[in-house]
């Protein structure tokens, strides 16, 4: 992984730059790699448990990989009380994946976010950087539908 080192060579070796070189990381290949996590605690001499820990800890932080479409779905208040519990399940029904997780042909991500910041077109969604309003489980139906044929 020749870009982690280089990210590395950034920072001091001291544990205040865990979060910086995370961020980094993050930067680079869109989540934390795994194999990334033994490089960054060898490189601060702090231990491994406590690099996994702190990405675990961090929303922020993922483990995987964004998809080409990263989806969040907003349960803000007004997205919530709007139903995004409802849209939420219809979409990870429809791509057949978990919060967190990427669909197996890197095409779909999808994550939970706490307010999108459009909360008068409850309950919305996020594709990337277009926000989709107003929805319900047919709607997110569609969309899908017409992302995945763009493929
Ligand atoms: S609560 Fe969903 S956009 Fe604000």
């Amino acid at each position: 992984m020749k870009e982690l080192s280089e990210a590395l060579c950034q920072h001091k070796k001291e544990p205040s730059s865990l979060i910086p070189i995370l961020q980094e990381v993050q930067g680079i290949f869109s989540y934390v790699p795994k194999e990334s996590l033994k490089e960054i605690a060898k490189y601060l001499k702090i231990p491994l448990s406590k690099v996994y820990g702190v990405v675990t800890f961090y929303s922020q932080f993922r483990f995987t990989k964004l998809g080409k479409y990263a989806i969040k779905v907003c349960h803000g208040t007004a997205c919530h009380v709007g139903g995004a519990q409802k849209i939420s399940e219809a979409l990870l029904d429809e791509l057949k994946i978990n919060l967190g997780e990427t669909t197996k042909d890197d095409l779909f991500s999808i994550e939970r976010v706490a307010c999108l910041g459009c909360c008068s077109l409850a309950p919305c969604v996020m594709i990337n950087d277009r926000v989709y309003g107003r929805l319900t489980r047919d709607k997110v139906r569609k969309i899908i539908k017409e992302y995945r044929k763009r493929g």
